[in-house]
């Protein structure tokens, strides 16, 4: 569902990949459907022949459909086609943090009625592994903080503004052609879009529903030359920080709003487009994960990483096929194998 920025991305590596998704999982992957609003429109890749549709029950409605790759964006009518699927017993993979924030738990409590999976790994932080980290890797953990840079595009408004004196509307357009800018940009910019993310990111992390709307967010419309100029004088750098803390009365103080970050903070160091989420938990302490946080390739990198292992439980288990041998003869490139 979707074939923009991230499915179309999606939808060339389903080709582009056939082999190796094949080789990794043991299973091929047919791309059966692809909901757009627009079937007339001219796309470049162009997609695979006959796959278009405007109508959702194509693909609710299928029952060879098993799974279905949400990239259109918004609550709604996402959040209710995803609803359908999990209802309609098919896995879903979702990039769309907005809905996971107003409506993952219920979503979640439905795949698990259903026995189905719902993952969303491009939902927070691009190409960022960070929902899975949660979900399995730190879960033996008492999360403690989440201190983040989740938004690219006002990462890459900052970054240019700072480095290279470029005024706010340019760095924005700038953004939005390069694919990073939700489709409408005013979620970046005021915050919006790194609240949703923070809210699914903190419900992992604490085990408790973090609402966005309990979120204090700021944007980063009102920054100015001189702001720039004045924090380097003092030696910082403006970041847009996502913020989730538990406090020592047990509630979670969360917060999205510019700040200044000392210049020798490896969070000030996080330019461009990329992300950054340092989370610290009681066993674990801290960890820094860094990353490319939007656009086609990076997002990609994380429903494709969805779709697969999704794929993978398909077999008996959730575990690779075996590795064929290495090429004795040294020659170890994929081809030779
Ligand atoms: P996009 O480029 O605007 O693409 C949206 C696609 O969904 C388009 O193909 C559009 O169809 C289709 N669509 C939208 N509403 C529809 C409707 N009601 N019915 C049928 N089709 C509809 O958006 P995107 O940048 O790929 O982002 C998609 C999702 O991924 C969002 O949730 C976003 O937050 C998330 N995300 C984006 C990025 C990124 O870097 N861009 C990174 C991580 C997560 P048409 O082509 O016909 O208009
Ligand atoms: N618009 C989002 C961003 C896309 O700029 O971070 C990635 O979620």
């Amino acid at each position: 569902m979707g074939l923009g920025t991230v499915g179309g991305g999606v939808a060339l590596a389903l080709t582009d990949h056939a082999n190796s998704i094949q080789r990794k999982t043991g299973f091929s992957v047919n791309l059966r459907h692809v909901l757009v609003r627009d079937s007339e429109k001219t796309r470049d890749p162009a997609p695979p022949e006959g796959v278009l549709t405007t109508n959702p029950e194509d693909i609710l409605a299928d029952p060879h459909v098993q799974i279905v790759v949400e990239t259109m964006g918004g609550d709604h009518p996402a959040g209710e086609y995803l609803q359908r699927a999990l209802d309609a017993g098919k896995h879903v993979v979702t990039a769309n943090k907005e809905v996971m924030s107003r409506r993952g738990p219920d979503l979640m409590a439905l795949a698990q009625k259903k026995q189905v999976n719902l993952l969303f790994e491009a939902s927070a932080g691009g190409g960022i592994p960070i929902v899975g980290c949660l979900m399995s890797q730190l879960l033996a953990n008492d999360i403690r903080s989440i201190r983040s840079i989740i938004n690219g595009t006002t990462n890459y408004i900052l970054t240019q503004m700072a480095w290279h004196q470029a005024s706010f509307a340019d760095a924005l357009a700038e953004a939005q052609t390069r694919g990073y800018a939700e489709a409408d940009p005013t979620n970046d910019i005021e915050g919006i879009d790194a609240a949703y993310k923070l809210s699914v990111l903190g419900s992992l992390a604490f085990h408790r529903r973090i609402p966005h709307h309990a979120i204090h967010t700021e944007g980063i419309s009102q920054l100015g030359p001189e702001d720039f100029r004045y924090a380097s004088e003092l030696g910082y750098a403006i970041k847009s920080l996502a913020i989730a803390v538990v406090q020592s009365n047990g509630l979670v103080q969360a917060r999205v709003h510019p700040a200044l970050v000392p210049e020798n903070h490896l969070l000030a160091k996080v330019d461009g487009v990329y992300n950054a989420v340092e989370v610290t938990g009681d066993l674990c302490g801290q960890i820094i994960l860094h990353g490319q946080g939007a656009g086609r390739e990076a997002t990609t990198s994380a429903v494709m990483g969805d779709i697969l292992s999704i794929v993978r439980t398909m077999g008996s288990a959730n575990v690779p096929p075996p590795l064929p041998a290495l090429d004795v003869n040294g020659d170890d490139t994929d081809s030779a194998v």
